[in-house]
């Protein structure tokens, strides 16, 4: 076969389901929303509707929610219909390499270990910074040289708590799925209450005068701050990774991303609300804005319940994030496009061990050691180059006669999946140049790997 013919081939659905089909069919909708809202509410809701408030959008923050979550419904939409019409592991990789041939398929695969490796490292030591400080409170104090990353001018050698919580989080999974679905539940029903109280304390104390002026920053500062709180919804995509593993997936997995996608949306822009209504939206960057607000109206005890919120959320984020990324390397792996032994299932509760494991070591090694700040913009152009191929991937789909399904379609297609994928590409070209470049390093490296491995490896046909 010419290599033309081999990177656009296509691998059949009934393949991958055959080979997926080894996963035990645990997971129910509501598994999957708390594995969605898990991954969603991270980080992004204790941090962004301040900064972005008191830098780009002003009390219009609430609008950029409702436009990022705009944006994120199509391409909501358009993987819940891939995943009920394909509930096979790999997510955006897999769908690419049925819908697009195997060197789109590939390049959506290494786009999304970006996004899930890279946003995982990152919160990983937003949790260990989270964790110090609540040590402080108890008057302990983690030794500076285990407290960041590889710099010893600065005097930190390895950031300890990052690497211990990562490898905690595998430990979970490894234990299998249903195990880690119940922590999981559990620590999302915590973060979301905490939410809640923030939500019902906060609302007491609000001034409608706070509000005033609601755009000082003009209506562009809706998009701005659009562009970067859409980092807070990242993560309802990683729901469809799970699809081998679920019940009745036609039915489960749009309700499972859907649903993710409203709750977190109605969180957001309430929060939002009540943030710029209890404090003047100019003193809000800080880097805990909900825990200040609180503190600013004498709420003291409640501030610290916040901290706890943040620790279980970057928790349940790392959960699904990590889990996503070991069923993702699985499927490469499984296609022979990365080394065969990574494709494989092991032990009693037939997971992917070997996956697991290497994608623990490289997440630990970036968050134990690297220096992220400048890296984790490069998480929302991973996630936007699959949103855009999996909702352009709609109109092929529908085309595909073999692939029938009567699970969500999404509404007025071509229309919908066109206009989200222009609105993919338009949130793209917000981001810095500095950004672009180092994405195109990462996918020239992706690039050299499969025409040097994956394209003689691959055994997809
Ligand atoms: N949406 C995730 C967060 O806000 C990435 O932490």
């Amino acid at each position: 076969m010419s290599i033309k013919d081999k990177i656009w081939q296509k691998q059949s659905l009934e393949k991958y389901l055959a080979k997926d089909n080894q996963f035990i069919k645990s997971m129910n909708a509501f598994d999957l929303m708390a594995l969605g809202i898990g991954a969603v509410i991270g980080t992004g809701i204790f941090i962004l509707p301040g900064t972005v408030a008191a830098l780009k959008a002003g009390p219009g923050i609430m609008l950029s929610f409702v436009v990022a979550a705009i944006v994120c419904s199509l391409a909501a939409m358009c993987y819940a219909e891939f995943s009920s019409a394909m509930p096979i592991a790999g997510s955006a990789y897999s769908y690419g390499n049925v819908i697009f041939g195997e060197l789109i398929g590939w390049i959506l695969g290494w786009a999304l270990i970006l996004e899930y490796m890279l946003a995982v490292a990152a919160v990983s030591t937003g949790f260990s910074a989270y964790f110090s400080s609540l040590l402080q409170g108890f008057g302990l104090a983690i030794p500076k040289i285990f407290s960041g990353p590889f710099d010893p001018a600065h005097g930190t050698y390895i950031n300890l708590v990052a690497i211990i919580i990562v490898w905690l989080i595998t430990w979970l999974l490894s234990q299998g799925m249903q195990q880690s679905v119940r922590v999981n539940n559990l620590m999302v029903i915590v973060k979301i209450s905490i939410i809640i109280i923030f939500l019902v304390v906060g609302v007491f104390y609000v001034k409608p005068a706070n509000w005033h002026p609601f755009l000082p920053f003009g209506k562009i500062g809706i998009l701005q701050g659009a562009s970067t709180v859409f980092f807070a919804y990242l993560g309802f995509d990683a729901v469809s990774s799970s699809a081998a593993e679920v019940k009745n997936p036609q039915r489960n997995m749009p309700i499972g991303i859907i649903g993710t996608l409203l709750v977190a949306t109605a969180l957001y822009i309430l929060v939002a609300v009540v943030l710029t209504g209890m404090v003047s939206f100019r003193e809000l960057d800080v880097a805990n804005p909900v825990a200040f607000a609180l503190q600013k109206v004498g709420q003291n005890w409640t501030a610290g319940i916040i901290s706890l919120g943040a620790l279980a959320g970057m928790f349940t984020m790392m959960v699904t994030m990590i889990y996503s990324s070991s069923r993702l390397i699985y499927s490469i792996g499984r296609d022979g496009l990365l080394p065969k032994f990574l494709g494989q299932l092991q032990g009693k509760h037939h997971l992917p061990q070997h996956s697991l494991l290497v994608v623990t070591v490289i997440i630990s090694f970036l968050g134990g050691l690297v220096p992220l700040d400048q890296l984790t913009s490069l998480v929302n152009i991973g996630t936007l180059v699959a949103f855009t191929f999996v909702s352009i991937g709609i109109i092929p789909l529908r085309k595909h006669t073999e692939i029938q399904h009567d699970g969500f379609h999404v509404p007025w297609s071509p229309v919908l999946p066109i206009i989200s994928a222009i609105a993919c590409i338009g949130l793209m070209l917000t981001l810095s140049l500095e950004t672009w470049i180092a994405s195109l390093i990462w996918f020239v490296i992706g690039l050299g790997i499969y025409f040097s491995y994956g394209i003689r490896h691959e055994n997809i046909s």
